[in-house]
C-alpha cells in the first residue's frame, strides 16, 4: 500500500525509471527478421509476381531512435535470384560493407543465404530502404526508415504519418532490362500506375478477372484518416522506378519542414514535387469542411504523362474511409513546367537554427555532362562520355584487399569539352565508352559535382535525373539554366544556408552544384536514381580512404575474385 510520506520515494522511483528507460533508448538495438520472396500481389489490381518482406510491399517501416543499431537479418527466399539491400541516406559512417550495394559494397546474397546488416542509424529524419541489384526495386523491395530525433524539433504535430509514391509497371524486371540491353533498343515505357503507399488503381476493363479485377481488396485506395483542428506530419518519400512527380491534398496546404533527414526552413506549396530517391516531411492541418473525404493526388511531370493519377483518400473522421469525395481530383501542373519545378528546388534552405556550414572553397570540382550515347549499338546514358557498368567483384573488397584486375584503372573524365559541346543540341557522343573505372578522392577534402544535363538523343528533349549520393549527405549549393560556367557561376553558390540533402534533381537542360567531404572513409555510389538510367549506366563510384576502412565481414565475400580471400 502507498502510504502518505512515500510520495517522495515514489518520485524518485519514478525518476529512477524514467533514466533506466532514457538510458536503454539511447543504446537501443532494433532488430528485424525479414524473408524476402516472390508473391502475386496485385497493388493496383492487376496481378503479377511482386517481391515482398515478410509478405509486405512496401515492407515493414523500420521505426528507431537516433544513435540506435539497426540489425536485419535478411534471408533469401527468391529461389533463383540474388539480392542486396541499401539503406537510402544511411550514411554507414565506420560500416561501409552494410550500405547494401550490389557490386561496390558486397556480393549478392545468394537465394537460400541470410545475409545479416547491422549498422547505426546516427541521425533524425526519414530515409529508405530498397533491393540495389539489378532492377529488383521496382518488382516491389522497398520501404522506409523512420528515426526519431533525441531532441525537440523545430515544429510540432499531434500524428506523425508515412506515405510512399511509386510508379508501377505490369512487365517483369527481367523483360523490361533486356529490353533496354537489345538492338533494337526497347526504352521500358510509360508507367501503368502510380502507387500511394503500395496501392493504385489500373482499368481493369479490358481484361479477365483472374488477371485484373478491381474489386480485388488488394487495390483498395490508400487511405489517411484524420481528425478535425489536428496538424499531422507526413512523412512523403518516393521510390518511383522512372517518374517525377506532383504530391497533392485537395484543398490542403503543405508545410514543408523536412527534406532528406534535415530540417528546411518551413515553406508553404499546394503541390510538392518529389524525385525518386528524396524524402520529405510536410505538415498538413485537417482545417478544411470535415463533412466529407478530399483527394490525395500524385502526378508525372517532367514527362508527357500517359499514366493517370494515383489517387488516395484523405479521410475526415467519422466520414467512411473509403467514400470518394465528390469532386474530381485536382488538376496537376503541366508536365513540362521545368520552371516550377527549378523553383520550388531553389526554395528548399536548411533551417536558421540546423545550419550546417559548407567549407566555403572546395579542393576538386567535378563537371558531369549526363549524355545519352549508343555504344556498339547499344542505347546507353554516360557521364563524360563514360558508361559505367559495376564489376562482378566489389570495389570494397578489391580496393582493400588489393585485388587486382577487377575493374578498369583509368578514371573517369573531371569534365568534358566545355568549350565546344553543345548541350541544346542532340547528342552524338561516337566517342562515348563503357567502363568500370571509378573516381578516387583524396582522403578529408573538399569536393564540388557539378551535375550537367544536355539534350537526349531526341530532339529537343532533356529529362529530370535525381542524383543520389551513398555514404554522404551533400550541400546543395545552386542550380542553372543552360550550360555551367566555372568561372561564373559559383560566385552564386550559397554558402549561407544550403540544404544538405543525399538526393537532388538535375532540371532539363540545367545544371546542379553540390558539394560534400569525403571524410567517410569507404566506396560510394553516386547515380542516377531512376532504375533504368543507372542500368543503362548513368552512374558513377568514389572512393575515399580506402585505407582507414576497417576489417571487411566475410559475409560480404564470396563472388568472383573474393572466392580467393575465403579459401583458408
Ligand atoms: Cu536509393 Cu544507390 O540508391
Ligand atoms: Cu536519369
Amino acid at each position: 500500500m502507498v502510504q502518505l510520506h512515500s510520495a517522495p520515494k515514489l518520485l524518485a522511483l519514478c525518476f529512477f525509471l524514467i533514466l533506466v528507460n532514457f538510458y536503454i533508448a539511447e543504446a537501443g538495438v532494433r532488430h528485424y527478421k525479414w524473408e524476402v520472396k516472390y508473391d502475386f500481389r496485385s497493388p493496383d489490381c492487376y496481378k503479377k509476381l511482386v517481391i515482398t518482406i515478410n509478405g509486405k510491399s512496401p515492407g515493414p517501416t523500420i521505426e528507431a531512435q537516433e544513435g540506435d543499431t539497426v540489425i536485419v537479418e535478411v534471408n533469401n527466399s527468391l529461389l533463383t535470384e540474388n539480392l542486396a539491400i541499401h539503406w537510402h541516406g544511411i550514411r554507414q559512417i565506420g560500416t561501409p560493407w552494410f550500405d547494401g550495394t550490389e557490386g561496390v559494397s558486397q556480393c549478392p546474397i545468394l537465394p537460400g543465404d541470410t545475409f545479416v546488416y547491422q549498422f547505426v542509424v546516427d541521425r533524425p529524419g526519414t530515409y529508405l530502404y530498397h533491393a540495389h541489384y539489378g532492377m529488383q526495386r521496382e518488382a516491389g523491395l522497398y520501404g522506409m526508415i523512420r528515426v526519431a530525433s533525441k531532441d525537440p524539433e523545430p515544429f510540432s504535430y499531434d500524428f506523425d504519418r508515412s506515405i510512399i509514391l511509386n510508379d508501377w509497371y505490369h512487365k517483369s524486371t527481367y523483360e523490361q532490362s533486356a529490353g533496354l540491353s537489345s538492338i533494337p533498343f526497347q526504352w521500358v515505357g510509360e508507367p501503368q500506375s502510380l502507387l500511394i503507399h503500395g496501392k493504385g488503381r489500373f482499368n481493369c476493363s479490358s481484361l479477365t478477372a483472374d488477371v485484373c479485377n478491381s474489386t480485388n481488396p488488394q487495390c483498395s485506395p490508400f487511405v489517411q484518416t484524420v481528425v478535425t483542428g489536428k496538424t499531422y506530419r507526413i512523412r512523403v518519400a518516393s521510390l518511383s522506378a522512372l517518374s517525377a512527380l506532383s504530391f497533392q491534398i485537395e484543398g490542403h496546404n503543405m508545410t514543408v519542414v523536412e527534406a532528406d533527414g534535415h530540417y528546411v526552413e518551413p515553406f508553404v506549396v499546394k503541390n510538392l514535387y518529389i524525385y525518386s530517391g528524396e524524402t520529405y516531411s510536410v505538415l498538413v492541418k485537417a482545417n478544411q469542411d470535415p463533412s466529407r473525404n478530399y483527394w490525395i493526388t500524385s502526378n508525372v511531370v517532367s514527362r508527357n504523362r500517359t499514366t493517370p493519377p494515383g489517387l488516395a483518400i484523405f479521410n475526415y473522421y467519422p466520414n467512411h474511409p473509403m467514400r470518394s469525395p465528390p469532386t474530381t481530383p485536382p488538376p496537376p501542373p503541366a508536365w513540362d513546367n521545368v520552371e516550377s519545378r527549378l523553383i520550388q528546388s531553389l526554395t528548399i534552405k536548411a533551417h536558421p537554427n540546423y545550419t550546417i556550414k559548407p567549407p566555403t572553397t572546395s579542393d576538386r570540382v567535378i563537371v558531369m555532362l549526363n549524355t545519352q550515347n549508343t555504344i556498339d549499338g547499344v542505347r546507353h546514358w554516360s557521364v563524360n562520355n563514360v558508361s559505367f557498368f559495376l564489376p562482378h567483384t566489389p570495389y570494397l573488397v578489391a580496393l582493400k584487399e588489393n585485388i587486382n584486375g577487377v575493374f578498369n584503372q583509368r578514371p573517369p573524365p573531371d569534365g568534358y569539352d566545355f568549350n565546344n559541346y553543345d548541350i541544346l543540341s542532340v547528342a552524338n557522343n561516337t566517342n562515348a565508352t563503357s567502363s568500370n573505372g571509378i573516381y578516387r578522392l583524396q582522403f578529408n577534402t573538399t569536393v564540388d559535382v557539378i551535375l550537367q544535363n544536355a539534350n537526349t538523343m531526341n530532339k529537343n528533349n532533356s529529362e529530370t535525373h535525381p542524383w543520389h549520393l551513398h555514404g554522404h549527405d551533400f550541400w546543395v549549393l545552386g542550380y542553372g539554366k543552360g550550360k555551367f560556367d566555372v568561372n561564373n557561376d559559383p560566385k552564386n553558390y550559397n554558402l549561407v544556408n544550403p540544404i544538405s540533402k543525399n538526393t537532388v534533381p538535375v532540371h532539363p537542360f540545367g545544371w546542379t552544384a553540390l558539394r560534400f567531404r569525403s571524410d567517410n572513409p569507404g566506396v560510394w555510389a553516386f547515380h542516377c536514381h531512376i532504375e533504368s538510367h543507372f542500368y543503362m549506366g548513368m552512374g558513377v563510384v568514389f572512393e575515399e580512404g580506402i585505407d582507414r576502412v576497417g576489417k571487411l565481414p566475410s559475409s560480404i565475400m564470396g563472388c568472383g575474385k573474393t572466392k580467393n580471400l575465403l579459401r583458408p
